[in-house]
């Protein structure tokens, strides 16, 4: 993991039991340190996105949504590499190919959004995005291949933004989301996603790990 991976993911994955390598200050500098590990030890490397086993794993919220809510009309999806949003399309349109998906990336980390438009999978030169999970320079092969095909929409707002929506969220939904879960809400709270009234929409609320050591101390009443 990058070395300003936030503290409770480092925590919590140490706690499975893994041994956690920090190294870079970005997923793609973390990366070129885990392939080095798998040439010197023998490692077997796992993609975090661009794998089709995990995008299929991932397929499996796609297939939960529709479950839950067969009448589902609009599903949003935070993208950092795309694999998430790659599981959840592919998922939700072989249940319903009538519904749609947006993706939303931060402003600052547009590596998806760029790509599409720009018709060819690009490297982004610099990032200015501190939202673990969305902060991807590059996304995958597979990953741009699926979104470019099977995603309705993009859109891209800045990380202040997205911070809004992780209270709004907190206090609307009594929910604790990380800022890549909460990238979703915001745009649609940034009335970014166009959508009829009494469209059906879900937003994937895709993680927890925020590191709430910084509210210890506060005030509560
Ligand atoms: C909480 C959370 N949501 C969304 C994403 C984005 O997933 P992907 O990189 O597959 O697009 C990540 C990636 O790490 C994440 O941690």
């Amino acid at each position: 993991m990058a070395e300003n991976a936030t503290p409770s993911k480092i925590a919590a994955t140490r706690a499975y039991g893994a041994e956690v390598v920090l190294h870079g200050t970005i997923w793609d500098e973390a990366n070129e340190k885990a392939k080095q590990l798998v040439a010197e030890k023998g490692y077997t490397y796992i993609h975090p996105f661009d794998d089709e086993q995990l995008i299929v794993g991932q397929g499996t919220v796609g297939l939960e949504i529709y479950q839950d809510w067969p009448d589902v009309e609009l599903a949003i999806v935070p993208i950092g590499g795309g694999g998430l949003i790659s599981g959840v399309t592919t998922a939700l349109k072989a249940c319903n190919p009538k519904i749609k998906v947006v993706g939303v990336e931060s402003s600052g980390a547009p590596a998806m959004t760029r790509s599409v438009r720009e018709g060819g999978l690009l490297t982004l030169d610099t990032v200015d995005c501190i939202i673990d999970g969305l902060r991807v320079k590059r996304v995958g092969d597979k990953t741009y291949d699926i979104v470019r095909r099977h995603v309705d929409e993009l859109v891209t707002l800045p990380d202040e933004q997205i911070f809004e929506a992780v209270v709004w969220i907190m206090a609307h939904l009594k929910v604790v989301p990380e800022g890549a879960a909460a990238a979703p809400v915001a745009a649609l709270l940034q009335g970014l996603i166009k959508a009829a009234p009494r469209t059906k929409v879900v937003c994937v609320l895709s993680g927890g790990n925020v590191n709430l050591e910084q509210l210890r101390g506060l005030k509560w009443n």
